[in-house]
């Protein structure tokens, strides 16, 4: 197949209440376990990539790699942009044929987050491309993402709403508790609000910050309305264990491809298990 925007995909889960996974990846490695994994469980799944991860690999090897797994899949494959806020750098990857992206205005005034994303909706529709967008800050660290506590707040279920309406967005990221990277103590989830803004908002719903969340918890957002759910802090440190475990092993070792397998085999483990908690195994085998 080739790389497909996450419109269908992100409906069709919404619709038949499940969600999709949608796994931040850095390299070669990340990109080739995900979609190994996705073809043996037949689940669709999303490649997401941030900033840093476009500055550290180069836009077009990574969209690429995308583009070739996707050919060899047959499971729908996304590659999405995650956290971007660039406008000019998510309309260039926009043309080189990425067909998802989030614009993240989150941090500013509502108007102008209306606006900046407003833009980006206009542009990447023109070449069938989805667009995500977040109302609300989620409070934690992704990549080069630092958002304070003070900094952070919960989605507005009335604002989610007009916020939906006036940019014509295909999914939008929600704020009810989560946070990036690990928890510091026990998650406390808005479940209500989730509960609101499914009522008001039509479109398919993100939850950001699902590493370290029990499947309980994931699973009771995907009931109440979440239909992709994107997992980054968890992946990196089952592939930096697998790493550390192998040279504390064998020291000595200077071969790449000797300790990046058991990086990717503790990465698989980890994506095995989201692709169940998302409820998406052989959900890939629709779109067939
Ligand atoms: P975690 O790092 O908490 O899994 O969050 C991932 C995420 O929301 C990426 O946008």
């Amino acid at each position: 197949m080739l790389l497909v925007s996450t419109k269908k995909m992100l409906i069709d889960a919404q619709e038949g209440g499940y969600a999709i996974p949608a796994f931040n990846i850095h390299n070669l490695e990340t990109i080739q376990t995900i979609i190994d994994v996705a073809n043996e469980m037949k689940s669709p799944v999303i490649l997401a990539a941030t900033p840093g991860t476009m500055k550290f690999a180069g836009m077009e090897y990574l969209l690429n790699i995308a583009m070739l797994t996707a050919k060899k899949s047959d499971v729908p494959i996304a590659f999405h942009l995650d956290h971007h806020e660039d406008l000019e750098s998510i309309k260039d990857a926009i043309m080189a044929g990425c067909k998802s992206v989030m614009l993240d205005a989150s941090m500013l005034p509502f108007e102008e987050n209306v606006k900046r994303v407003r833009e980006i909706v206009e542009f990447a529709h023109r070449y069938d491309a989805t667009v995500e967008a977040e109302l609300g800050r989620l409070v934690g660290q992704e990549d080069d993402l630092i958002v304070k506590e003070q900094d952070s707040h919960l989605t507005d279920p009335s604002l989610a709403k007009e916020f939906v309406e006036r940019t014509g967005i295909d999914s939008l990221a929600i704020s009810i508790g989560t946070a990036h990277g690990l928890y510091k103590s026990e998650p406390r989830i808005d479940y209500d609000r989730l509960k609101e803004i499914r009522k008001v908002v039509k479109i398919p719903l993100v939850l950001h910050g699902a590493s370290g969340l029990t499947d309980n918890v994931v699973q009771k957002c995907i009931e109440l309305g979440i239909s992709k759910v994107n997992i980054a802090t968890e992946l990196k440190i089952a592939f930096s264990d697998g790493v550390k475990e192998y040279f504390e092993e064998n020291p000595n070792t200077t071969d790449p491809r000797k300790y990046l397998t058991p990086g990717k085999e503790a990465m698989k483990k980890i994506a095995i298990n989201k692709i169940q908690m998302c409820q998406s195994e052989n959900k890939g085998l629709l779109h067939l």
